[in-house]
């Protein structure tokens, strides 16, 4: 490490935008920062105030080539360890995270626009609970003897595949790496992440402070735009195995590229998760729980929001009015500040995309868009991605807004009759992700959790992605889980067969 520039601060710094300074221009490959090879550069903008705060290096296929080698080289001695002491180093970064969580919650929330203490905290420390869950489950790669004839031991050995590729959105940059790389790196892979476009910063910072304990090589950290960087991460030879988070569109497309080199692929996607509430839910509870539900804190900017909800019809307008009060209380400003509530979009991109949503809804016939909240008034912010919350009613089934996902603050309402045909209307969407009921019948709750198609199902809550609940979608959602034990035995090793012959 000592013959590369060592840019950052030493101790955690809460001054984001100088930390962020500090960072630009570098990918972290084999131990240390580096530049990319072209010496391209790209801005990272905070969508609070549309001002550049750093300039992040622009990898390419060379950059990956360097990382992947590093990591391969690395992997090597990293698989001869005993798993154990390969977690207990993954459990040693928590420690160093936790230290670091106000400096990574506001560095997050600086280059995505999210908010301090309702998102980008929570998102900090979240990092520093997957490193110790995992970290702890190093004696779990188990294998088995297995019977096959007298004097013929027969066993199976849990081994790594390899250097893991690993590709993350902008959302919860932190939290959906970690969720890849811990997994991954207790099993005796080593990783290269190739970050979103829009966050680079925090999770660069992570794989930094995350190397002062773990050997040079294991870990690395690209950044660089898809098909330049994340394109050849996936079709490079030395990578086994590619784990992605984002859209389904991109997520063919990577699929598409590990079918073509035969390697397994985990990908978590996108969803249109249901929220359904039953007459008899606690009224109260069930209203903060929409708003929880729906991440309207992250500006909706969740695979998990509860894009759709639908309300038992005795109880469906106040059900509507009752959430607009609670939403209109939610206040909207500068992602830093302690008292703000909800941030910004994370780009014009995604901010004309969900516009485009809002604008279509709004001009459908029949539809009432419920507008809540309030932009903020500082005039520093005038530029910022700021949007305001939008319920929709009155749209039928084939909107757009219905079936397509927004990611972006708005939700759309029905009234439903029976519990039959609501599950129906659940049920048909290409998505699988999630899924919430929210009542006091256990009956109906539990009949219906386990026909609703999805890869997680609450009743009367619905809580973000937890370590050691397994997590992942079907249909559109996704292949594969995250989150648990066998996330890390199924996604992250080969099952390896040895037999000895003793006659
Ligand atoms: P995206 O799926 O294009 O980007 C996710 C990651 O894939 C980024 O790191 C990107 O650089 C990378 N990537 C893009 N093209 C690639 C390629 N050809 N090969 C390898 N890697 C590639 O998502 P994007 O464009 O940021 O957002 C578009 C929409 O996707 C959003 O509006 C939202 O609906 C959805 N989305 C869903 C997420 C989820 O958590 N399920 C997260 C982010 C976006
Ligand atoms: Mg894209």
């Amino acid at each position: 490490m000592l013959d590369r520039p060592h840019p950052t601060p030493t101790a955690p710094t809460l001054d984001p935008f100088a930390l962020a300074k500090s960072m630009s221009g570098y990918h972290f490959i084999g131990g240390g920062y580096v530049p990319s090879r072209s010496g391209k550069t790209f801005a990272v903008v905070n969508p609070a105030t549309g001002a550049e705060v750093a300039r992040t290096a622009e990898g390419d296929a060379s950059d990956v080539d360097a990382a992947v080698q590093n990591a391969a080289e690395a992997q090597k001695a990293w698989a001869k360890m005993p798993a154990r002491k390969r977690g207990a180093l993954v459990h040693a970064c928590a420690a160093v995270i936790r230290e670091h969580v106000e400096e990574l919650a506001k560095l997050i929330a600086l280059e995505t626009g999210k908010a301090l203490r309702t998102e980008s905290r929570v998102e900090a420390n979240t990092v520093a609970d997957i490193l110790e869950f995992f970290g702890g489950l190093g004696s779990e790669l188990k294998g088995e003897s297995v019977p096959f004839a007298p004097n013929v031991l027969s066993v199976t050995v849990r081994e790594p595949l390899g250097v893991v590729g690993a590709i993350i959105p902008w959302n919860v940059p932190m939290l959906l790496m970690t969720l890849k790389v811990a997994p991954a790196l207790v099993a005796g892979n080593s990783v290269v992440v190739k970050s979103a476009e829009e966050a680079p910063l925090a999770v660069l910072r992570i794989c930094e402070l995350m190397n002062r304990i773990l050997p040079p090589g294991v870990f690395n950290m690209l950044s660089g735009f898809g098909p330049e960087c994340g394109a050849p991460l996936v079709e490079h030879k030395l990578v086994r195995k590619v784990t992605f988070t984002g859209s389904v569109e991109t997520g063919k497309i990577v699929a598409r590229a590990a079918a073509n080199k035969l390697i397994p692929v985990t990908l978590e996607l996108g969803g249109k998760s249901p929220m359904i509430v039953f007459a008899d839910c606690d009224f109260a509870k069930t209203v903060s729980g929409a708003l929880t539900s729906m991440r309207f804190t992250r500006q909706g900017q969740s695979c998990t929001a509860a894009s759709r909800i639908y309300v038992e019809r005795p109880i469906f307008d106040a059900f509507v009015a009752e959430m607009k009060k609670a939403v209109d209380t939610m206040v909207m400003g500068d992602p830093l500040d302690e008292k703000t509530d909800i941030g910004t979009i994370i780009s014009h991109d995604q901010f004309a995309k969900v516009q485009g949503f809002i604008d279509e809804g709004t001009k459908t016939a029949g539809a009432t868009a419920h507008v809540c909240s309030a932009m903020p008034s500082d005039p520093a912010l005038k530029k910022g991605l700021f949007l305001r919350p939008v319920i929709f009613t009155g749209l039928d089934a084939s909107s757009r807004l219905v079936r397509e996902e927004i990611f972006g603050p708005v939700t759309v309402m029905q009234p439903f009759d029976d519990a039959e045909a609501v599950l129906a209307e659940a049920n048909d969407s290409d998505y699988g992700l999630a899924a919430s009921l929210w009542t006091n019948n256990l009956k109906v709750g539990l009949d219906l959790a386990h026909r609703l198609e999805a890869g997680l199902v609450q009743i009367n809550q619905n809580l973000v992605v937890q370590a050691n609940l397994s997590y992942g979608g079907v249909k559109s959602s996704g292949l594969g889980k995250e989150a648990s034990l066998e996330a890390m035995l199924e996604h992250f090793t080969h099952k390896k067969t040895i037999m000895v012959n003793m006659a």
